[in-house]
């Protein structure tokens, strides 16, 4: 039996039937970003998106958000769903999570998707950043994070003032400023997951923007060649929020990694 002491009961979406895949997001947002992929995954597959603990509709509790927690959070979901193993899909920080359970719940894990994200640990310094903004979160809100990640997250088709970009901005203001303490603690608290990866034989897909200001292309690609199963698609026209900026393409790369897993 999996450790599941301390996980917490998320709030979450599902929709459709068959093959599980359960969708993760990153930092600090919650799932709905992955409204276009639930909506149109549902017709062929059983999609489950929750909303990690702190964010969303989920519980917000104090203390550090580590990987392993919130991965266990979902395995607690799946017992609750009554499914043994899913397809992970997991952006950014979604995908960190997606690698705790890779080391932590491997059997949990049928395939894993990994959106905008990257297998390192933090250098020192970004550790640093990380605290601080943490303790800037707690004394002034979740404001300062919403403003300078908006600046970064789109491709230059984007507009700051666009319907697009005031959405998303909208979820990250409001996110629960301990949320995004306990995030950022447990981002800065994670190892380097290469090793995790290169150790997996699953079925991989790999899905960046082109025009990602927060993940290194370099990196990416590295990761990919110590794959022995894993494809890299990279998104015309995307920065690090691939899902929402080009749905289309996004999910046409989901649905062609999980049609051969039926
Ligand atoms: C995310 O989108 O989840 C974050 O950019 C991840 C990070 O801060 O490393």
């Amino acid at each position: 039996m999996a450790n599941l002491a301390g996980t917490v009961q998320l709030h979450y979406e599902e929709a459709g039937q068959g093959l599980p895949v359960v969708l993760i997001h990153g930092f600090p947002f919650n799932h709905t970003i992955w409204r276009a992929q639930i909506d149109a995954l549902s017709d062929s597959f059983h999609v489950i998106a929750p909303d990690l603990r702190g964010f969303g509709e989920s519980p917000v509790p104090e203390g550090g958000y580590t990987m392993e927690i919130m991965a266990a959070d979902v395995v607690a979901l799946l017992d609750q769903l009554g499914i043994e193993r899913a397809v992970w899909v997991g952006h950014s920080m979604g995908g960190y999570v997606t690698m705790a359970a890779l080391r932590e719940f491997p059997d949990r894990v049928m395939a894993v998707g990994l959106v905008a994200t990257h297998p390192l640990a933090d250098s020192q310094e970004r550790r640093v950043q990380r605290l601080e903004s943490a303790e800037r979160a707690l004394l002034n809100g979740s404001s300062d994070t919403a403003f300078s990640m908006i600046a970064v997250l789109f491709s230059s088709n984007v507009e700051g003032s666009s319907a697009l970009a005031q959405s998303i901005y909208h979820i990250m203001v409001n996110t629960s400023p301990t949320a995004v303490a306990g995030a950022q603690r447990g981002m800065a608290d994670r190892p380097d997951s290469r090793e995790t990866l290169s150790k997996t034989d699953l079925p991989m897909l790999v899905v960046l923007g082109t025009q990602d200001r927060i993940v290194d292309r370099d990196v990416a690609t590295a990761m990919v060649q110590t794959l022995s199963r894993a494809r890299l698609v990279m998104i015309e026209d995307a920065g690090h929020m691939p899902m929402v900026e080009q749905p289309e393409a996004t999910t046409g790369a989901l649905r062609t990694f999980l049609l051969p897993l039926h």
